[in-house]
């Protein structure tokens, strides 16, 4: 995974700190607007999360049947002791194995991960998210996006990410169009704190 751990960034490695960290930066609105603009769950539905950190945007669904994986052990056990029975919890990383173990999914989420990830890792989580829709079934991304004339603030907090894989929206859309038809991709500009996040909808192929 392409991720700078050391210095300051390191820090974020704990959940507490990371869940503050987002929280600061706006993240409770953020994932208000995502989840009603794009996400759009509804009781009961299968949800998959992908690099699902301490599962923070489970505080922003409804009752799902939630299945979330992530690679830190740290942020699963945070997820673990916050939301307990209301999702399952994995320490590893997703293969196609395990999918086939799950029900299929109405939801996959992959939020804020591909930014961590070079071109072919990347293209093999979308392959994973690919097999694990059902028919109807839509993955949403949401990553921080590099884009001419952007406000320079934004850029400059994007550029001191822990991710050493930001992309541009022709750089997101290319790694969706590896494994998905016609990916919907929009970026949007944050004016509070600016930010710029590429924001891309994908259907089962
Ligand atoms: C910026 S965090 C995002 C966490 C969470 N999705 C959120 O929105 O708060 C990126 C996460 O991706 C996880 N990750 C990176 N590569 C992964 C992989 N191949 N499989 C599962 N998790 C991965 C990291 O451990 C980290 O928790």
């Amino acid at each position: 995974m392409a991720q700078i751990t050391q210095g300051v960034r390191s820090i974020l490695s704990s959940p507490a700190v990371y869940s503050i960290f987002q929280n600061l930066m706006g993240a409770h609105r953020f994932r208000r607007r995502f989840v009603d603009d794009f996400v759009r769950p509804f009781v009961g539905c299968t949800v998959l999360d992908i690099g699902c950190g301490p599962a923070d945007i489970l505080a922003y669904l409804p009752e799902v049947n939630y299945f979330g994986f992530d690679i830190s052990d740290a942020y699963i056990a945070r997820a673990n002791s916050r939301f307990g029975e209301l999702g399952k919890f994995q320490s590893k990383a997703l293969t196609s194995t395990d999918i086939e173990k799950m029900p299929s999914f109405d939801i996959v989420l992959v939020l804020g991960v591909l930014h961590h990830l070079d071109d072919e890792v990347a293209v093999g989580v979308l392959r994973l998210a690919n097999q694990a829709l059902g028919p109807g079934g839509r993955l949403l991304t949401v990553d921080p996006c590099l884009e001419l004339g952007q406000n320079p603030i934004a850029r400059f907090l994007i550029r001191i990410d822990r991710g050493q894989n930001v992309r541009t929206r022709t750089g997101y859309t290319s790694l969706a169009s590896a494994v998905f038809e016609s990916p919907r991709v929009e970026v949007r500009h944050n004016a509070w704190i600016p930010y710029t996040h590429c924001f891309m909808e994908c259907t089962r192929r």
